[in-house]
């Protein structure tokens, strides 16, 4: 089972879900069974690591995420991975633009599946450092729920 987080840079709100996912799927035992990984629609940030600010507030929660490098989704992700989380409205969209008639992946708004009263994780990235913060309550939420539903479809 594959799992792509998506968001618009991959360097602050995909690469956060990316690291939590793959914490929690560690204590729940299922690491060797799903493969986590996170990508942006935009090209800007390519290669880089993630923000300054998402890593500190990771860290502080007990998240690595030191060793991503930002990517750019392909129309190639969308055969490899089963199921594709998109961080908001518009990177749906741009999703939805991207997405090839055949691809087998399951499209979503990450939070629309897990939480229900928020439907999209807030850009952080002309935010303060609060933004950051909320970014990580809302991602370790739904990841609490995103491995329920994993472990039940493995
Ligand atoms: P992300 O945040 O989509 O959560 O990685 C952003 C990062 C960079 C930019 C926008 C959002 N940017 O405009 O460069």
């Amino acid at each position: 089972m594959r799992v792509l987080f998506v968001c618009l840079g991959n360097i602050c709100r995909s690469p956060t879900a990316e690291g939590v996912l793959r914490h929690k799927l560690r204590e729940a035992g299922l690491a060797e069974q799903i493969e986590v990984a996170s990508a942006g629609t935009g090209p800007w940030h390519v290669g880089k690591p993630p923000d300054s600010r998402s890593q500190r507030a990771a860290r502080m929660r007990g998240y690595d995420l030191s060793a991503q490098r930002a990517r750019q989704v392909a129309a190639a992700d969308f055969n490899r991975y089963d199921l594709i989380l998109a961080m908001d409205q518009s990177n749906l969209r741009n999703l939805k633009l991207l997405q090839p008639a055949q691809g087998k992946a399951e499209l979503d708004l990450f939070l629309r599946r897990y939480d229900g009263a928020v439907e999209e994780v807030p850009d952080p990235y002309y935010d303060e450092e609060h933004g950051f913060e909320q970014v990580l309550d809302l991602i370790e939420q739904a990841c609490d729920r995103l491995v329920i539903e994993l472990k039940g479809r493995l």
